[in-house]
């Protein structure tokens, strides 16, 4: 049998380096599903909030809670990076930016968008329910 010598000789995912196209495709996937499993508890919210004057205060006061804080700063940039890299997908779908160069650079844009919508919602929402 003839064995080439130059096979992966792992597929360890953590081991390889990952271009930014990769990671963008795999947090756009990270993110769509992060935001299908806060479903249930975002229409929850939503009912309570719409229930009565109690059931909105309610909803309020759990939404104040430092874990519910910091699940809405994970979706606030899922929701950017999953937006930003579906209208990427989208362009490239109808050859708009396919060449290498131009689909490397927007995966770093929307790479870069979607840190800066991070650390924006950690600084300008998390921290300051936090340090009240
Ligand atoms: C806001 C505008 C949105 C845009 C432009 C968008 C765009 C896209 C696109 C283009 C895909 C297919 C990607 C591919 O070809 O692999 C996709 C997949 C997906 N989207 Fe969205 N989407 C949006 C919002 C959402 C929302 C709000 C949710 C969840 C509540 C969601 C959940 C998903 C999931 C779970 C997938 C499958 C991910 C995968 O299998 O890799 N999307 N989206």
């Amino acid at each position: 049998m003839n064995h080439s010598t130059d096979r992966p000789v792992f597929l360890n995912l953590l081991r390889i380096r990952q271009s930014a196209m990769a990671l963008l495709s795999i947090f756009h996937r990270i993110s769509g599903i992060l935001m299908v499993l806060a479903l249930p508890a975002l229409v929850y919210l939503l009912g309570l909030s719409l229930r009565d004057a109690q059931g909105f205060a309610q909803a309020v006061n759990l939404l104040q809670h430092p874990v519910a804080r910091f699940v809405l700063l994970l979706l606030g940039w899922a929701l950017a990076h999953h937006m930003l890299a579906g209208i990427r997908f989208m362009l490239l779908d109808v050859d708009v930016g396919i060449t290498r160069a131009a689909a490397r650079n927007s995966a770093w844009l929307v790479l870069l968008v979607g840190l800066a919508v991070l650390v924006s919602l950690f600084v300008f929402y998390w921290l300051p329910g936090v340090l009240s």
